[in-house]
């Protein structure tokens, strides 16, 4: 077991590979097109409840895994309880990405296509009809939705077998602060769009009649799935990070990111939804559909549009490096000879497993699982039940199997964290957390419903 020779040549580094795999398709394509199906204003606050209250605490505690052993996922947990079954979580993580990569990238898909289209497309005078059949067209494609995510894929594994700090750490620092900035030129111009406020209201203003169990169950999955929590990822990405930087502040700084660009993405999709007439219900298409109609109503809206495409295509390109990156990491387990072949082998695997997501809107659309689409049904499995129970094993682990000094002065280092912060961290990590994401889980299990007839029978 080597101690991990990679290091990230400066915290910026790593605080920007970090926040690129939480930033990506979750907050800016998923939280739009969930909330817009589970109530809006509700979804979104308890949304960002759980990204603050369970969250932070967990992405610290993955943090301290990694920077404390030094090494990726699966060693990780070896490393502090040897000789048990705790390693698990860390091959629970690695399965999670392989499936979560397998339909993250058919996403990638659509928006490499539309990306190419942005170059060809006259969008000026199309109406947000059209955008919507453009859409429909595009991925029903069996060939052409397989295509773009068979590119999409090799676009990641090429970065990948390049190595981490080389491959992911350099373009960070210029395209994230460029997708923030035109995010919020679209924002004002969704804004200003005649009848926007009917969806701010909509996005911001909670109406909790309609929450239900299914609302708090997606809203847990979406404050995991942006940032990229329950698969141990950022215990693999904080390995690679030196002893001297405070793991508080990066973690708190990448859920302020998180939250900023889910604002932000609510701020452009939702006044623009209600000021063009369409449904928040619309489903994954959503983001396809409106943000090009806003774009059509923009000067120079071509050029954004093409610019938004590459922006939107490299955020969800960094977060499927952190996703290939922790499967390759557990097969080289620091050995770099191996990268390349690991990177090639685990790549293909996952576009393999992608396939029939690639076909859900198309040939496979009526053949479903569980009353869902393949893609559907991969997408509730890993959002709504494998990154909430890996979340909820490292609640458990963490403050079973490290000493209670050894975090404080994990989080410590670098710059030291007052006393009552650090308690109140323990606390929703080990009892808050765990409460929660079981609450959560009896949704899965029909448990609401059923208490619910009971007690109607009763009463
Ligand atoms: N956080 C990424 C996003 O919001 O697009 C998706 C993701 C990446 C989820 C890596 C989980 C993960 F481990």
């Amino acid at each position: 077991m080597s101690k991990n020779t990679e290091q990230w040549s400066s915290k910026l580094g790593f605080i920007l590979a970090a926040a690129g795999s939480a930033i990506g398709l979750g907050a800016i394509w998923k939280l739009p097109y969930v909330a817009g199906t589970s109530g809006g204003g509700a979804f979104f606050l308890i949304f960002l409840l759980f990204t603050v209250l369970l969250g932070l605490p967990l992405l610290l505690a993955e943090f301290t895994i990694g920077r404390h052993t030094q090494k990726e996922a699966v060693t990780a947990y070896r490393t502090i309880a040897p000789h048990t079954k705790w390693h698990w979580i860390g091959r629970l993580g690695i399965v999670t990405s392989f499936l979560l990569l397998s339909f993250y990238s058919v996403v990638g898909g659509w928006i490499l296509i539309y990306l190419f289209r942005a170059f060809t497309l006259n969008i000026h005078g199309m109406t947000p009809d059209q955008f919507g059949g453009m859409f429909q067209e595009t991925i029903a494609n069996p060939a052409l939705a397989i295509f773009a995510h068979f590119i999409f894929m090799l676009l990641t594994i090429l970065v990948i077998q390049m190595g981490v700090s080389k491959g992911i750490e350099r373009s960070s620092k210029i395209m994230m602060p460029a997708l923030f900035l035109l995010f919020i030129v679209i924002v004002v111009r969704s804004l200003t769009l005649d009848g926007a406020m009917e969806g701010v209201r909509f996005f911001l203003l909670p109406d909790f009649s309609s929450v239900t169990g299914e609302t708090v169950l997606f809203a847990l999955g979406q404050a995991f799935f942006s940032l990229s929590l329950g698969v141990s990822i950022m215990v693999t990405y904080s390995s690679y990070l030196k002893s001297k930087e405070s793991l508080p502040k990066s973690a708190t700084s990448i859920v302020a990111l998180t939250i900023f660009i889910s604002i932000l993405a609510g701020l452009a999709i939702f006044p623009a939804v209600f000021a063009f007439g369409l449904e928040p219900t619309e489903g994954p298409p959503l983001i396809f559909i409106v943000l090009p109609a806003v774009f059509s109503s923009i000067p120079f809206g071509s050029v954004f549009f093409i610019l938004f495409m590459a922006l939107l295509l490299f955020a969800t390109l960094t977060s499927a490096f952190s996703l290939l990156e922790i499967i390759v990491a557990s097969i080289t387990k620091g050995d770099e000879t191996k990268r390349k072949k690991a990177a090639w082998i685990a790549g293909l695997l996952i576009f393999i497993m992608g396939v029939p997501s690639a076909l859900s809107y198309g040939i496979l659309a009526d053949t479903l699982f569980f009353g869902l689409t393949f893609f559907d049904f991969l997408d509730y499995l890993v959002s709504n039940i494998l990154l909430p129970l890996g979340a909820l094993l490292i609640a458990i682990f963490v403050p079973l199997k490290i000493k209670k000094t050894t975090l404080f002065e994990e989080l410590s280092k670098g710059s030291s964290i007052k006393k009552v912060w650090f308690n109140i961290w323990y606390v929703l990590l080990r009892y808050i957390a765990p409460v929660a994401i079981i609450i959560a889980f009896f949704h899965v299990i029909g448990f609401w419903d059923y208490l619910n007839r009971v007690l109607f029978r009763i009463f």
